[in-house]
C-alpha cells in the first residue's frame, strides 16, 4: 500500500532515496556539470503564474487527446529511462505495469534491462513508443526500428541531444558502474571502445566521431513506418530544420538536464520552439513537471503533452507498479483540479490565456 503522507509526487523523493544506493541514487538524480539546468526546469515553472477563471461550466470535462492517429485518456506520459532495473527488480517491467492500468502511455528506452518484445508481450501493456539511440552501424539501428515495428509500438522517439554522454559529475564523485548484472538487453553486446590516439581531442575524435547527424534523420524517415519524433530539441532553428525534413513531432526536452549544463528550463524554451513550428506537428515536454499545474502550463504554451522522468522512477523504486500508477493518477487529478478551476474542460482549451503574463 502507498504510505499515507505520500500525497504529491515529490513525496516519492525521500522514499525513494531511503531505498536506493549512493551510487544509483547518484545517477537518478544527477545533471551535467553544477546542475543549474536541473534545478531551474522545476522552478522556472513556479515562476509561471496560472490566471483563474471562475463561475465557468466544465461539465462534461475530460483529459483526452489524439496523438499520432490513437486515442489517449491523459497528456501524462512516461519518458524514456534506461535500466529501471537499477530501482525495481523487475524494471521495465513494473514500470509498464503502473502505465496500463492508469492507461498511460510508456516510452521505452533502447537502454532497457527488459526487452522491448517482453515489455510489448506483457499480459498487461500499456500504449508504447520506442526511444531509438541511433547506433553507429545503420544495421543495428534498423533492426531496432523492424522489432519496434513488429511488437506494435505506436511511434518512434529518436533522442538527438545526447551525442555524447554527458559530464555529470555528482555521478563521477559517486564511483557509478551499472553493476555487471545488468545491461541493455535489446542491444549486441557492446565491443571495447577504442581509445583515440593521444594529441587527438577526446571530444572531436573520440565521442563525438560516430554521432548521428541530419543524414541518419534524413535515412530513419526513408525506412521506418512508424511516426519519427525528435526528443531534445531545444533551439527553434531546430525545430524548424527537422519540420522542414518531414519529422513528425518533436520533444522540448534538455534530457532533464543531464547533458549540457545551463541550458534554459525546457519549458522556457517552449514559446519560441511553439512559434517556430506554427502548428506543423504536434509538440511534447519533459524536464521539471512535478505537479499537475505544471502540465497545463506546458500546454497553455503549445504542447499537446509532456513527459515525466525522475518523478516514477522514484514511485517506482519507493513502491513499484502502484508507485507509478498512484503517481501517474496524483498528477492526472492536479491536472483535471486545475483545469476545472481555470475554465478548461478539455486540453484544446487550455490556451496562454490561461496564464498570468
Ligand atoms: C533519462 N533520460 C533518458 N532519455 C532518453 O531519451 N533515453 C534514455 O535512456 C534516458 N535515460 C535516462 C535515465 C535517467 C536516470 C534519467 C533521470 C533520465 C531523460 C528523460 O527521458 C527525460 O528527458 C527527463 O528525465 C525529464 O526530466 P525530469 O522529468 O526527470 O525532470
Amino acid at each position: 500500500v502507498i504510505p499515507p503522507d505520500i500525497v504529491a509526487v515529490s513525496d516519492y523523493e525521500a522514499y525513494a532515496r531511503e531505498r536506493l544506493s549512493d551510487m544509483t541514487w547518484a545517477y537518478l538524480q544527477a545533471g551535467a556539470g553544477d546542475e543549474h539546468t536541473v534545478r531551474r526546469n522545476v522552478e522556472a515553472f513556479s515562476e509561471i503564474l496560472l490566471k483563474g477563471r471562475v463561475l465557468g461550466s466544465v461539465a462534461g470535462g475530460h483529459t483526452r487527446l489524439n496523438l499520432f492517429g490513437h486515442l489517449y485518456e491523459h497528456p501524462i506520459f512516461l519518458a524514456p529511462v534506461a535500466y529501471q532495473k537499477l530501482f525495481h527488480p523487475d524494471g521495465e517491467r513494473a514500470t509498464a505495469l503502473g502505465a496500463a492500468v492508469t492507461q498511460t502511455l510508456m516510452v521505452l528506452s533502447t537502454l532497457s534491462t527488459v526487452t522491448l518484445e517482453e515489455v510489448a508481450q506483457a499480459e498487461t501493456a500499456p500504449p508504447l513508443w520506442f526511444q531509438l539511440y541511433l547506433q553507429a552501424d545503420h544495421g543495428v539501428s534498423l533492426d531496432l526500428i523492424h522489432r519496434a515495428e513488429r511488437e506494435g509500438y505506436r511511434a518512434l522517439v529518436i533522442t538527438v541531444d545526447a551525442a555524447m554522454a554527458g559530464v555529470r559529475n555528482r555521478e563521477q564523485r559517486a564511483g557509478f558502474r551499472l553493476p555487471p548484472h545488468l545491461s541493455a538487453v535489446n542491444l549486441p553486446p557492446v565491443s571495447a571502445a577504442t581509445p583515440t590516439a593521444s594529441g587527438h581531442s577526446r571530444v572531436f575524435e573520440g565521442l563525438m566521431k560516430a554521432a548521428p547527424g541530419w543524414d541518419d534523420i534524413e535515412w530513419v524517415l526513408s525506412e521506418a513506418r512508424l511516426p519519427v519524433i525528435l526528443k531534445g530539441i531545444m533551439a527553434p532553428e531546430d525545430a524548424d530544420h527537422a519540420c522542414r525534413m518531414g519529422v513528425h513531432g518533436l520533444i522540448v526536452s534538455n534530457h532533464g538536464g543531464r547533458v549540457l549544463d545551463t541550458l534554459p528550463a525546457a519549458i522556457e524554451a517552449l514559446p519560441a520552439i511553439a512559434a517556430a513550428v506554427g502548428g506543423r506537428v504536434p509538440i511534447l515536454l519533459d524536464g521539471g513537471i512535478r505537479r499537475g499545474s505544471d502540465v497545463f502550463k506546458a500546454l497553455a504554451f503549445g504542447a499537446s503533452a509532456v513527459l515525466i522522468g525522475r518523478p516514477y522512477i522514484q514511485a517506482l523504486a519507493a513502491a513499484g507498479p502502484l508507485g507509478v500508477a498512484h503517481a501517474i493518477r496524483t498528477l492526472r487529478e492536479e491536472l483535471e483540479v486545475v483545469m476545472a478551476l481555470s475554465g478548461t474542460p478539455t486540453l484544446d482549451r487550455i490556451r496562454a490565456e490561461h496564464l498570468s503574463i
